[in-house]
């Protein structure tokens, strides 16, 4: 029993140190693409392009994150971490672009002035297969 407890806090722990809420549903993610071979260049760049980079480009990057390089996505925001290859569920990234955890995290940020929309269920299962296939 106490393993099982110990285990149960250090679980929560390292989801914490990638500023993931411990009640996440990752069951509720959209599948990850089937597509082989995704790279930041040619598919996912462009969707970062258009609905992050406005907010996390060279520019004052909100969280200090920047989005614009593969350099930037790997090195992650003020709270560490936003993407963990080989496991898109665990991504901050893909947890706050598919609308889980804390609705402060959403990504875009529901109500921008900007009116950037949310991401599509595709395009979060493309980002999802990216991360899983190891985020080249
Ligand atoms: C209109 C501005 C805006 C847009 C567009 C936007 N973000 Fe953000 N983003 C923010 C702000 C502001 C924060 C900081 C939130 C906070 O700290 O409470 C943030 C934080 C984040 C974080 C957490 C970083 C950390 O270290 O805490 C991630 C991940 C993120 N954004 C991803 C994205 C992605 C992916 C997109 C595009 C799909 C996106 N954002 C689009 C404003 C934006």
């Amino acid at each position: 029993m106490r393993v099982q407890t110990k285990l149960g806090i250090l679980g929560g722990m390292s989801l914490a140190l990638i500023g993931i809420a411990r009640d996440v549903d990752v069951s509720k993610l959209p599948p990850p693409s089937m597509r082989k071979d995704l790279t930041y260049q040619a598919d996912i760049k462009p969707i970062l392009d258009k609905s992050c980079i406005k907010c996390h480009g060279a520019e004052k990057p909100k969280a200090k994150l920047r989005l614009d390089s593969l350099a930037g996505v790997f090195k992650g925001g003020h709270d560490g971490k936003v993407i963990q290859p080989g496991g898109s569920s665990k991504s901050l990234l893909v947890i706050n672009v598919a609308h889980l955890g804390d609705k402060d995290d959403w990504m875009p940020p529901p109500a921008n002035k900007l009116k950037i929309p949310s991401l599509t269920s595709e395009q979060i299962g493309l980002i999802r297969a990216w991360i899983d296939q190891g985020a080249k």
